[in-house]
């Protein structure tokens, strides 16, 4: 609880306030902007600083974000979805439950069960081998989880373990056996590749649905509905579904068109069955619970007493206010008597809890992932935590180094298996450590790109790279993105003389400032250099500006911020238009190369099949907690901030996770680096123009022979 003070008035009520025992202090409640219309913070936070209101809001950059900000006092309370609460439990986040928000009466959101025909001669759970299921697939994971979806089949069937197979696969493969077939329409995996591959190898789960060889979220048999009218078409013989909607499809609501319930029963999970007709409670396996209101310990008798009493009655009260700000359709909201802890909270929704804890593979598939920082591995771990909860496997791990090279080195040596590096790493990564990569991280636009571009003075009359021969040049450090794509753009020039590379670039350029050049080798490559003030991607920019050098090579992003970020600081010396982008007049476009933000770097020798299994954990990170999740707001942000700071374990700018470098496939920017690196080329010594000393000297020599012989 703060006192809001940014007024003289607001001074003066808190004075006279402080002298009565009624002081109004307020609760602050912690509000995620979802997307579109659900954007509701800048229209309703205004609303809660009005003088009555008891709530101000603090605005939080994900659901999670707002349960760490609760745990830490920094916020009172929030909404929070039971999926939200079990990550809470797990990292021992302590908040209590105070109120559900429902819309309807039941005591859960929706309650899931399986329904047999009886004609299909099942009596117990142990006779679904062989039967003929129902499934609602996959493709809207944002209400129902793969944890939900999966539940069944985890129960019943047999797991299979089976080393050459993917988690995934080795699920798929085991339903696939235990079944005689099966309508589980949807993507099952994220990669539409390996999706068809999938669906060719296991056809017997797609050969219910209506269309067996599209098997996707457009047939008639996917999604809510689509299970039970694959059992009442006759198609299936069980169906794993939402008990509202078996009640609705079969007319057992109060009031509704009642049609035949003959001859479908519930399968229980403790092996009896119950005729649907039937008057005792539904058998239910698993429920999913209401979404919740959660507060600090110390506050948590106050807040339910408000919270139970909202309403809409005027429109313009803050109390309206905050109702919008936290429910989303949910039109009754119950007080939990008594107010309780997560864990025991959690303990009365049959089969939740146990959903999140079905045992995996032994041994264990664990992704190491590497980070260097304590805030890299909080954000890792709870990452970890999230995606178990949503039905991520396999798991990852999350173990801290000092740095990325250390990562590196230790990926090698089979203590890490995944490290996410910047561009300028990549190529040490694949040379030093025999490392490759798993995927990139992709952006929308060119702005944020590494490309590639040497910065000269306007006025140099320097216009092709063979009039920066005996130049001085500034890059942001040895062996990044800058420094191979000169080094490749002079090499396919054939305007390197001399190898190796360095030596090359030592002898094409004149007093130069390579950054971290190796220390072992003494070269004028180091000579412009001043620790400190010329290192990165600014100080290469800076060298050139402070007369040093005649060009730098540096990203086209830092050429532009760089003039930008000088103005604001009121330094009216350096003018942008005094410099331009070199642009080679024999080749149209004016990079030297582009490249992702980053790449997750992992061991060379690393097997395909784990390879795929490993890809599908982060594109379904990707695709729950990424920029395009599906639901109103995210429960995690895997690309922005985390606790305030920015570009933690993941670039922020990153748009999507791919296996190319490329968010489209439309992409046609040409240069790409990793490719650069690939096809390197050898370094050959000696091009064709001009003689350099140590040419004619090997010239003279050879002359010299020559006469001596005759
Ligand atoms: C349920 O349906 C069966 C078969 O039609 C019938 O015999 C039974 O009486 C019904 N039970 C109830 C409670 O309606
Ligand atoms: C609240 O606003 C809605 C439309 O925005 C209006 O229909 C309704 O009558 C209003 N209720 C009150 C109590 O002002
Ligand atoms: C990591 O630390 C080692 C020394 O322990 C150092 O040699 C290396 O340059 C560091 N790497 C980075 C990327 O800072
Ligand atoms: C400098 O050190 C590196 C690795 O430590 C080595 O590969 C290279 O040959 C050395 N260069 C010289 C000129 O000694
Ligand atoms: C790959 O190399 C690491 C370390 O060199 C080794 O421990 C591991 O067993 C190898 N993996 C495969 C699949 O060969």
């Amino acid at each position: 609880m703060y006192v809001l003070c940014n007024t003289i008035a607001c001074v003066i009520t808190t004075l006279v306030c402080l002298s009565f025992v009624e002081c109004r202090m307020k609760y602050q409640v912690c509000v995620v902007d979802g997307r579109g219309s659900f954007r509701k913070a800048a229209k309703y936070c205004p609303i809660l600083d009005g003088p009555d209101s008891k709530v101000e809001c603090i605005i939080g950059l994900d659901r999670l974000d707002c349960l760490r900000r609760i745990s830490k006092g920094k916020a009172d309370f929030s909404v929070f979805t039971p999926e939200d609460l079990v990550t809470a439990s797990t990292l021992q986040v302590e908040v209590l439950v105070t109120n559900e928000m429902r819309y309807t009466n039941d005591a859960f959101e929706y309650e899931v069960v399986a329904v047999i025909d009886d004609e299909a001669r099942i009596k117990t759970r142990y006779d679904l081998r062989d039967k003929r299921l129902c499934h609602p697939g996959y493709g809207y994971e944002a209400d129902w989880t793969q944890i939900l979806a999966n539940y069944l089949e985890v129960s019943i069937v047999p797991q299979s373990c089976n080393p050459l197979l993917s988690l995934t696969e080795n699920r798929i493969s085991s339903s696939s056996k235990y079944f005689k077939s099966a309508c589980k329409a949807g993507p099952w995996v994220n990669d539409p590749v390996l999706d068809n591959e999938l669906k060719r190898k296991y056809p017997n789960l797609c050969g219910l649905c209506n269309s067996p060889t599209v098997c996707s979220t457009d047939d008639k048999y996917w999604g809510r509905r689509g299970p039970l009218l694959c059992l009442t078409d006759g198609v299936g013989d069980i169906t794993w579904a939402r008990l509202d909607d078996v009640r609705s499809h079969f007319g057992l609501i109060p009031g509704s068109a009642v049609t035949t319930t003959d001859g479908y029963s519930y399968l229980c999970q403790d092996g009896t069955t119950i005729p649907l007709n039937s008057t005792t409670q539904p058998c239910v396996w698993v429920v999913k619970p209401w979404p919740v209101v959660a507060s600090k310990r110390t506050s948590a008798q106050e807040i339910q007493e408000f919270i139970s009493s909202l309403s809409h009655s005027d429109n313009n009260s803050w109390q309206s206010a905050l109702l919008n700000l936290i429910e989303t359709y949910h039109l009754t909201i119950k007080s939990v008597q008594p107010i309780e802890a997560i864990e025991s909270y959690l303990s009365r929704a049959t089969g939740f809890l146990s959903a999140n804890s079905f045992p995996g593979c032994h041994p264990p598939r664990t992704v190491r992932i590497c980070t260097t920082t304590n805030l890299e591995n909080a954000k890792c771990s709870w990452l970890r935590e999230v995606s178990t909860v949503y039905g991520i496997e396999p798991d990852i791990d999350c173990l801290k180094a000092d740095n990325k090279t250390h990562c590196m080195q230790g990926i090698a040596a089979n203590l890490f298996d995944v490290v996410i590096v910047p561009a300028d790493m990549v190529n040490q990564a694949k040379t030093s450590y025999q490392l490759k990569t798993l995927f990139y991280e992709t952006v929308l636009n060119e702005e944020e790109k590494y490309v590639t571009v040497g910065v000269v003075r306007a006025n140099s009359g320097i216009t092709s790279f063979e009039d920066l021969q005996s130049k001085r040049a500034c890059f942001p450090k040895y062996d990044g993105v800058a420094w191979n794509s000169v080094v490749h753009t002079l090499n396919s020039k054939k305007l390197i003389k001399i190898c190796p590379f360095i030596e090359g670039m030592s002898e094409f350029f004149s007093d130069s400032c390579v950054p971290n050049f190796p220390t072992n080798v003494s070269s004028s490559l180091k000579a412009l250099c001043k620790p400190g003030i010329y290192d990165d991607e600014y100080g290469a920019m800076r060298c050139l500006t402070h007369g040093n050098g005649d060009v730098a090579f540096v990203s086209k992003h830092t050429y532009s911020t760089f003039f930008k970020d000088i103005k604001e600081k009121g330094d009216l010396r350096i003018d942008a238009k005094d410099y331009k982008i070199l642009c080679d007049n024999s080749d149209e476009s004016c990079h030297l190369s582009w490249a992702p933000p980053g790449q997750a770097m992992i061991r060379l020798n690393s097997s395909s099949l784990w390879i795929k299994d490993t890809l599908d954990v982060f594109l379904q990170m990707d695709n729950l907690f990424g920029k395009n999740f599906k639901s109103l707001t995210t429960p995690f942000t895997l690309f922005g901030l985390f606790d305030g700071k920015p570009n933690v374990l993941f670039h922020d700018i990153t748009n999507k996770l791919r296996d190319i470098p490329k968010l489209k496939n439309t992409d046609t920017m040409k240069k790409e680096y990793d490719d650069m690196l690939d096809k390197f080329g050898e370094c050959v010594s000696g091009g064709s123009t001009p003689l350099t000393v140590t040419n004619n000297v090997y010239i003279f020599f050879i002359i010299c022979v020559l006469l001596f012989k005759f």
